[in-house]
């Protein structure tokens, strides 16, 4: 080991347990996640009671393996860095109770941070400066938002959407169009097959000058264009492969395009160059190439963060959370978890 200063991240605010090692906010000697999605895939979506005692399992053995990948003992940390929030309440509970034993143990410091803030800066992992100031894009299975990122520890929010998250609509489209959960990553790949502009589903608020979104209306569109309208119930199994490949293209291209869109225009808003995108979606394969035809044309620099740090992981936790301790804003041991789906925001005013 040199002489960095050497934090332990873990996450658990939803279905993935996952701890980390980074030194200095930026050299990430381990991360490891564990998945649940095996555990959720048959209810077809996450169950909180499960995830709550499969992160009980899992997280000392995580911590232990992250530890040991990155060849340190606790002895070599100098803080514990943990989600405190939003997400599920019971999942975080797990998390933060395991740092603040592990603090009290070894007396190390426990930095609280904020998952939507650890999405949005996760662009900065292994980038060679932090890209800030930037319009950062924050697309997962629970939020949608677009923030401005002035420096890690002053990060506001432009907009965000007012229904289904962009992660959550791919969920629910995979699941009218049984192709399993978490549907992601599988419509992603289906769609690469496919034609995008064989069915105009509806964009919406594409012509308003507001940074917010909704996805539910796509959704719905999703299910009348595969089932009729008034047809509840039903199987997809109707479908061809193409029509499948072109229903989940036309999807997937009628959620990019706002995405896109309104990042831009926050970056033109707030008169920044830079772009920064992270979250579980921002691995799809398209919204990366439709960002990045957007940024150059625009003269944008787009910060895509790497795929294996988009999903929920410890690493990106731990980045933030050097930060955080850099401003010694420390935590005790009365940390509590912060549940829920929204984290209370100020807003930049609308003109
Ligand atoms: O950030 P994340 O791991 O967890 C939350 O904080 O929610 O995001 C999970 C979401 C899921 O909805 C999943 O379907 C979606 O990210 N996802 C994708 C892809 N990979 C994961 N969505 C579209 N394309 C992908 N390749
Ligand atoms: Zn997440």
């Amino acid at each position: 080991m040199g002489n960095g200063c050497t934090i332990l991240g873990i996450e658990s605010s939803c279905d993935e347990t996952s701890a980390a090692v980074v030194v200095d906010g930026r050299d990430v000697r381990s991360n490891v996640v564990s998945s649940q999605v095996a555990l959720h895939a048959k209810y077809g979506g996450v169950v909180p009671e499960i995830a709550a005692r499969a992160h009980i399992e899992r997280v000392c053995p995580i911590i232990e393996e992250a530890l040991a990948q990155a060849r340190v003992t606790y002895a070599d940390l100098d803080a514990i860095a943990v989600t405190v929030g939003p997400g599920l309440v019971g999942s975080l509970l797990i998390g933060v109770t395991a740092a603040k034993v592990l603090a009290l143990a070894r007396d190390l410091p426990v930095v609280a941070v904020d998952h939507l803030e650890a999405h949005a800066t996760s662009a900065a992992l292994l980038a060679p400066k932090p890209p800030w100031p930037a319009v950062a894009l924050v697309v997962s299975g629970g939020h949608t938002s677009v923030y401005l990122v002035h420096d890690f520890l002053e990060i506001e929010l432009l907009g965000q959407t007012a229904d289904d998250a962009a992660g959550e609509a791919f969920d629910k489209v995979a699941a009218i169009l049984e192709l399993g959960y978490p549907g992601g990553p599988v419509i992603d790949r289906v769609a690469r097959d496919g034609n995008p502009e064989a069915i105009r589903f509806p964009r919406t608020w594409l012509d308003q000058p507001h940074l917010d979104f909704s996805f539910s209306g796509l959704k719905t569109a999703v299910l009348y264009h595969v089932y009729g309208s008034g047809h509840k119930y039903g199987t997809a199994r109707h479908l061809s492969r193409s029509e499948l490949a072109d229903i989940a293209a036309s999807f997937q291209a009628a959620l990019i395009e706002p995405l896109v869109r309104k990042t831009i225009a926050a970056a033109r808003q707030t008169r920044v160059g830079d772009v920064a995108v992270g979250g579980g979606v921002a691995s799809n394969s398209a919204l990366r190439a439709a960002l990045q035809t957007a940024c150059d044309e625009a003269g944008l620099t787009l910060h895509l963060t790497p795929t294996e740090y988009c999903g929920d992981n410890a690493a990106m936790v731990a980045a933030l959370g050097q930060r955080h301790l850099n401003a010694a804003h420390t935590a005790d041991l009365r940390l509590e978890p912060r549940g829920g789906l929204i984290r209370p925001e100020r807003r930049r005013k609308r003109k």
